[in-house]
């Protein structure tokens, strides 16, 4: 059992050693690893970031769980938000690798001696600040040298006998960014090595987690009908979804807060602690966000009362809505207008409803006559987290997958 630690409650980020919760959620996904890549995806704010950052850090410091003591397990986590080509993505490689070195020994004299011959640069010092691979004239063999260092560390990986995770964030996103600014091309060049090469890099010890808040189907699926892409880069990954935190969870991370400098009645915490499990959903982002407004509008006082209250400015207040806007944001950004305007009009409907509707009984609520058409909708809400679906003899039912979103939709939207 862990003892609590004082924790102040913050929406944004929490030192890796200090990061709650996600114990099973970890053994699973290293279980997955020890044989295959695994891609992570779930709506923004659900936590992926942190766990894959608690992941990191357990792997790094022999603090993973007893069963995998004898696997060897190393990760290495990267940020993708914002890297505007290949260049800039290897750079980032190759400067973290830094810590590489020190596990390992990392020999990259395979690739610097590839770029030396290839540009006949007398001297290269990768990792320095002396040579940037973001130039124009190295970007056509960019994508030789990631291949190359990818394959300098899984080289150096095999002779380990562990296995060596790199967590890729924001990996989606970064390509959806690409393919907005017309470098859909390089887009897919990335795309092309990762499905190339992955097996190989795979067979020497090498897993991947890909991870974002939209799927990369969803850019797969835009390169498929705009530039007629035909790779399948994720295949043999298997998908990793992340759930809520459990009641245990969401206890534990109250009772760190609680240590920050809160009040509450002794005889009134057990109860406190399952409201806010409850409002919350489980959401570790909505149970800092209740301790936040805690804090600030409440002056620290954990009661009944002050919970409700906090909900209610979650739902109620403008200020309040930034991480609830994505729910309309990514139908906008990633689906063409009619499939927006009907999943905003389905979810209208499901978020006036108290329990699971009907299929059948939805579409007639709906103003739209193509049922092929409403299907599809609802299968890519289902599959965008969005909803989920209970099948009862043969039919289908649906409903909001979290309530606080339901609640917020049906306040501010429907
Ligand atoms: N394990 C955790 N312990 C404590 N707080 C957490 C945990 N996971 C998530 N949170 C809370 O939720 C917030 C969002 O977490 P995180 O950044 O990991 O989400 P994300 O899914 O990566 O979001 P995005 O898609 O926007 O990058 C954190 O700032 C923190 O307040
Ligand atoms: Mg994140």
């Amino acid at each position: 059992m862990q003892t609590p630690f004082p924790l102040l409650p913050t929406i944004g980020t929490i030192p890796e050693n200090q990061i709650t919760g996600r114990e099973q959620d970890i053994v699973k996904l290293l279980r997955l690893l020890r044989s295959q890549s695994v891609s992570v995806e779930e709506m923004r704010r659900m936590g992926k970031s942190l766990l894959l950052l608690k992941l990191a850090y357990l792997c790094n410091s022999n603090l993973q769980p007893e069963e995998f003591k004898q696997d060897n397990f190393k990760a290495k986590y990267f940020s993708f938000q914002g890297k505007q080509n290949l260049g800039e993505v290897i750079n980032l490689l190759i400067n973290e690798l830094k810590d590489f070195k020190e596990w390992h020994q990392i020999d990259f004299s395979k690739t610097y001696n590839f770029i030396k011959d290839i540009f006949s640069v007398p001297e290269v010092e990768i990792g320095g600040a002396k040579f940037s691979l973001n130039l124009p004239e190295y970007k056509k063999s960019w994508k030789d040298i990631f291949f190359k260092t990818l394959e300098d560390i899984a080289d150096t990986q095999a002779k380990t006998n562990g296995k060596l995770i790199l967590i890729f964030d924001e990996l989606p996103i970064m390509l959806w960014e690409w393919y907005k600014e017309g470098k859909h091309e390089e887009a897919i060049e990335l795309l092309d090595i990762l499905r190339e090469r992955r097996q190989v890099l795979e067979k020497k010890g090498i897993r991947f987690i890909y991870c974002g808040s939209i799927g990369i189907k969803v850019v797969l699926n835009t390169f498929r009908k705009d530039f007629k892409y035909t790779g399948e880069p994720t295949n043999e990954m298997e998908e990793f979804s992340l759930k809520p935190f459990s009641e245990n969870e969401s206890d534990f991370l109250c009772e760190c807060f609680i240590l920050s400098g809160f009040n509450v009645a002794a005889d009134e915490k057990q109860l406190c602690l399952k409201k806010v499990y409850g409002l919350s959903n489980g959401l570790p982002f909505y149970i800092s966000t209740i301790f936040n407004l805690l804090q600030t509008e409440f002056d620290y006082n954990i009661t009944m009362n002050n919970i409700e209250a906090a909900y209610e400015l979650i739902i109620n207040d403008t200020k309040q809505h930034k991480a609830f806007k994505q729910l309309i944001d990514r139908l906008e950004i990633y689906y063409p207008k009619d499939k927006k305007d009907e999943m905003m009009q389905i979810l209208n409907i499901l978020s006036k409803e108290d329990h699971f509707i009907e299929e059948e009984l939805l579409y007639t609520k709906i103003d739209i006559d193509n049922n092929d058409s409403l299907k599809q909708s609802l299968y890519t809400l289902l599959s965008d987290h969005y909803l989920i679906r209970q099948v009862i003899e043969g039919k289908r039912y649906y409903k909001f997958k979290y309530q606080i979103f339901k609640e917020w939709w049906k306040v501010n939207i429907a």
